[in-house]
């Protein structure tokens, strides 16, 4: 049987460092690390994921704000709003919550938050120097993962690492963060052919497709560690990830649960990068 990896125990070691390191912040400079989210429309999962958010800034003392805006807003609304915060020397970290509708440019958005507020890090510049491998802000979700693996004494290098998924959020990021970890980086696709032969290949084995059971035990060879980064429904309506948890459990040596594997972790790598855009505003001032 599998060990789990308890990523709520573990997001609450490193949440915990972060607010003593926010109260010394806070002491020494007077003003609180400050995050505004905005979520635009009324997507249910973003809107649980945002309050998410602003209860873990205000646990560690952060100034958290949320801005709510309608469906309907138009681009130069979003924008207009992004530039008042960019403007705002109290609020170091911008995030705008992902999807947004339609009829806005995520590429227009993304480039708007400047890189030294985008505690994303999705601006094409911290994007690129996450691929040269000299970054501020680690992307949060494969930021999470490693942290985990560092906690449990996983280390990727010289291993075979297999990404299941390359999205600019989680897949490509992660495969880069594997990499400069010094794994041997497999990343798949819906274009892959022989999937399971070669996620079976996989001593690490991430997954982050957004299908309910995807993953199952004939694809995992016995013994991976199986990071399950996927966030869905089942037909119960039940949240699960992208891995066949009850039946991979039994083949793999540590795996992720969902809820309570990655996704603590991710917010609370959005809280370090907050932290640290904080830092570097008060060492600009100086
Ligand atoms: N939507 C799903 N995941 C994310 C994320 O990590 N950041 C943002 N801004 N939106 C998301």
């Amino acid at each position: 049987m599998a060990q789990i990896i308890d990523g709520k125990k573990i997001s609450a070691a490193v949440r915990g460092e972060i607010a003593k390191e926010t109260k010394q912040f806070v002491d020494e400079h007077g003003f609180a690390p400050g995050l505004t989210v905005i979520i635009v429309g009324e997507d249910p999962a973003s809107q649980v994921y945002v309050r998410n958010k602003k209860r873990a800034c205000e646990e560690v003392g952060f100034a958290s704000r949320v801005i709510e805006m309608h469906e309907q807003t138009t681009e130069e609304e979003l924008l207009s709003v992004i530039d008042g915060l960019v403007k705002d020397d109290m609020v170091h970290g911008i995030l705008v919550q992902l999807p947004l509708p339609k009829h806005i440019s995520e590429e227009a958005v993304l480039r708007a938050i400047p890189p030294h507020k985008d505690v994303d890090a999705f601006h094409a510049e911290n994007v690129g120097k996450i691929m040269i491998g000299n970054f501020e802000f680690l992307p949060c979700t494969p930021a999470g993962v490693m942290e985990l693996l560092k906690y449990e004494g996983v280390d990727p290098a010289g291993k075979e690492c297999v990404v299941v998924g390359r999205s600019n959020i989680v897949g490509k990021p992660m495969a880069m963060l594997l990499l400069h970890a010094n794994g041997t980086v497999t990343i798949c696709h819906s274009r892959t052919r022989n999937l399971a032969e070669v996620t079976r290949r996989a001593d690490i084995l991430v997954v982050a497709v957004g299908r309910a059971n995807f993953i199952t035990a004939d694809m995992v060879k016995p013994g991976a560690v199986v990071i399950d980064v996927g966030m869905n429904r089942n037909a119960e309506g039940k949240l699960c990830g992208d891995v066949d948890f009850a039946a991979v459990e039994s083949v793999a040596s540590m795996i992720t649960p969902v809820p309570g594997g990655v996704g603590p972790m991710t917010i609370t790598m959005l809280l370090k990068n907050t932290l640290t855009a904080a830092k570097s505003f008060a060492a600009r001032k100086k």
